[in-house]
């Protein structure tokens, strides 16, 4: 079997070159001697998968995707074109919605992530109603700090606004946040919203996330920049990478709990796995001067016991110490990599699946 491709976005503006945010993965490739071909995302997002991998040579067997994140139904369309070409995109569709989408991962990382229900919504669908919302708090444990996101992301930017409930008992305040978040998702909710308990990690300032009645004490982290070298990917929508998304959030008060900004962020490690090997450990992408070293062993039987090819975890240590939590899952095609960081050993990894 000849060694695997792997498909880029194309930049809108030059579409034979792929999109500049991954223009140095693509050179990494080349250089392993790898071969790269071209998705237009944006038709593949306007549901013309066909049209979008027009570029793909016939026949051309394998393929990988490294690229902006895709909805899932948009994906099922984009393996169906590219099977129609002769070319097999390696993660399937139902493996990358059980990677990339909250409920599809859930089941097999319950007691090693945060608790955490879902209320099924369809984008521009409205709010969840009072009931609903107050049956997810109960199914939640009713009471203590919550996040709020969809099946993918958050609005972490929107901490205090649109992603951090103080106290679930509070009926008023879950149905604010929860309502914010959903107006701001609008057309790019994906698939519903989740509520997460709260729980407290390490910070990169060294100091515990606190919850709503938690100390507060820790020096503002400080200058830790953001991630994301494209101007593209200023909104949650279905085109950016998981971590694309601009800082800000940091108001300085020492107030906050927002891991994003005010009092330092939650030390996070972004652990890449192919075929249940650790391939790449490093840093979230939001702060990729920030190293960790987890230790992986409850984690690995859980990504096996998931059985997609490629995936990442996000691990946050507890801020007791007492050990590593996975903050979430994703698809390892779509997850985002901290600037600068070696990625040969990733992509040789991915040329010899
Ligand atoms: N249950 C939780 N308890 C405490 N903090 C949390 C919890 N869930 C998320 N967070 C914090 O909020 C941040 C954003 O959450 P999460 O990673 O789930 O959202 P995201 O928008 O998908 O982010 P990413 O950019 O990693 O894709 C996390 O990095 C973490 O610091
Ligand atoms: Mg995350």
């Amino acid at each position: 079997m000849p060694a695997p491709a792997i498909i880029f976005p194309a930049d809108p503006l030059h579409p034979r070159r792929p999109d500049p945010h991954f223009a140095w993965e693509a050179r990494t490739l080349r250089e392993l001697g790898g071969e790269q071909y071209l998705v237009d995302h944006d038709a593949l997002l306007a549901g013309e998968a066909e049209d979008a991998v027009r570029l793909v040579p016939r026949d051309c067997g394998p393929v990988w995707y490294r690229g902006w994140m895709i909805p899932s139904a948009d994906y099922a369309a984009f393996a169906r074109a590219l099977a129609d070409r002769g070319a097999n995109l390696l993660t399937s569709a139902p493996a990358y919605t059980s990677a990339h989408e909250l409920p599809g991962w859930y089941g097999v990382f319950e007691g090693a992530t945060p608790p955490s229900v879902w209320i099924p919504l369809a984008p521009a669908a409205g709010r969840p109603g009072p009931e609903q919302l107050a049956a997810a708090v109960a199914r939640l444990g009713g009471r203590g700090p919550a996040i709020v996101k969809d099946y993918v992301k958050s609005r972490k930017d929107e901490w205090d606004e649109a992603c951090y409930i103080p106290e679930l008992a509070d009926p008023a305040a879950v149905g604010r946040v929860v309502e914010r978040f959903v107006d701001l998702q609008g057309d790019f909710l994906a698939g519903g919203v989740v509520l997460r308990r709260f729980e407290e990690f390490a910070r990169i300032d060294g100091t515990a996330v606190v919850g709503a009645n938690g100390p507060e004490g820790g020096e503002p982290a400080g200058g830790t920049p953001a991630a994301n070298g494209s101007s593209a990917n200023g909104a949650p929508k279905g085109g950016v990478p998981k971590d694309a998304a601009p800082k800000t959030g940091s108001d300085g008060s020492g107030e906050s709990t927002d891991p994003t900004g005010g009092n330092g962020r939650a030390v996070e490690a972004r652990v890449w796995w192919l075929d249940g090997e650790p391939v790449l450990v490093g840093p979230h992408p939001d702060a990729p001067e920030q190293s960790a070293e987890p230790d992986l062993t409850e984690v690995r039987p859980l990504v096996r016991a998931l059985g997609c090819r490629f995936v990442t975890t996000d691990l946050a240590s507890r801020a007791d110490g007492s050990g590593w939590r996975v903050v979430e899952v994703g698809d390892g095609q779509v997850s985002g990599l901290p600037r600068g960081i070696d990625v040969t050993g990733l992509l040789a990894a991915l040329l010899a699946a």
